[in-house]
């Protein structure tokens, strides 16, 4: 069974990621991190900003590889995860921007892109620890349920409800938002030596859930995640509250 931790709040459960990543930091400062977007994370960024101003996160000789990018943003686009990660984390801590590594989203060829980043990822020695949320549907990185998952970073199609949940950077428009992104394969996931899954709100509850407690299946992403020897789960109350009624 996936470890899994509870905390009794988001701002917990941000609190204790980003002292444990700093942790691991002071540790092994040659860190590869993969690092997610999406609301989830933000409050675990701004903690770790907090955490660097005081001394106590170093990020300098550290390497980060997002999971995943729209594909088709012009560069600097706002809605991009490059903005978001500039904006919550790239911008206020000292992250070598040489080894802050997201796909490029306006490659001419995102297949070739993908297969570029995912050598990249091998290059640098794999991922030290994947931190990753979790769609609603059970998505990790951009890898929608389907019947068969891409292994290796590849290009997806994005499903109408993840676009939507995405609309937020694209002035409420799902529309608006790409028809595709570049994500990290689940096998390139599963390869980093730990993952950290972050769900909070009472909207994960179901979702959690299933993924933990339900069987290993592609439909639901997350719950391949079971199959890792080093994962764990840090949750608040509020999306951990299905987990003990699961059957
Ligand atoms: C996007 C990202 C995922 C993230 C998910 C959940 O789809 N590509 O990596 O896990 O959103 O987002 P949120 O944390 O906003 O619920």
């Amino acid at each position: 069974m996936i470890h899994t931790v509870i905390h009794s709040s988001a701002r917990d459960v941000a609190e204790a990621v980003a002292l444990f990543l700093a942790e691991c930091l002071q540790e092994d400062p040659g860190l590869v991190l993969g690092l997610p977007t999406g609301r989830t994370p933000v409050p675990m960024y701004r903690a770790l900003v907090r955490l660097h101003r005081q001394g106590h996160a170093d990020f300098s000789s550290a390497t980060t590889f997002n999971l995943d990018e729209f594909v088709g943003l012009p560069a600097g686009h706002p809605g991009s995860y490059r903005a978001f990660m500039q904006r919550h984390l790239f911008a206020h801590v000292n992250l070598n921007s040489a080894q802050t590594h997201l796909p490029h989203g306006g490659a001419a060829n995102p297949r070739a892109e993908a297969a570029r980043y995912d050598a990249a990822i091998g290059a640098a020695g794999g991922l030290d620890i994947a931190i990753l949320g979790i769609g609603a549907n059970g998505h990790i990185g951009f890898n929608e349920p389907a019947a068969s998952l891409p292994a290796r970073t590849n290009v997806v199609a994005l499903r109408p409800g993840t676009r939507a949940a995405n609309a937020a950077a694209f002035g409420g428009r799902a529309s608006r938002v790409p028809v595709r992104a570049i994500s990290m394969g689940v096998g390139t996931i599963l390869s980093a030596r730990h993952v950290l899954l972050l769900a909070t709100g009472a909207d994960k509850a179901d979702i959690v859930a299933k993924a933990l407690r339900g069987p290993v299946t592609t439909r639901v992403p997350a719950s391949l995640l079971q199959l890792h020897p080093r994962a764990a789960v840090v949750l608040d109350r509020a999306a951990a509250k299905k987990l003990t009624s699961y059957c």
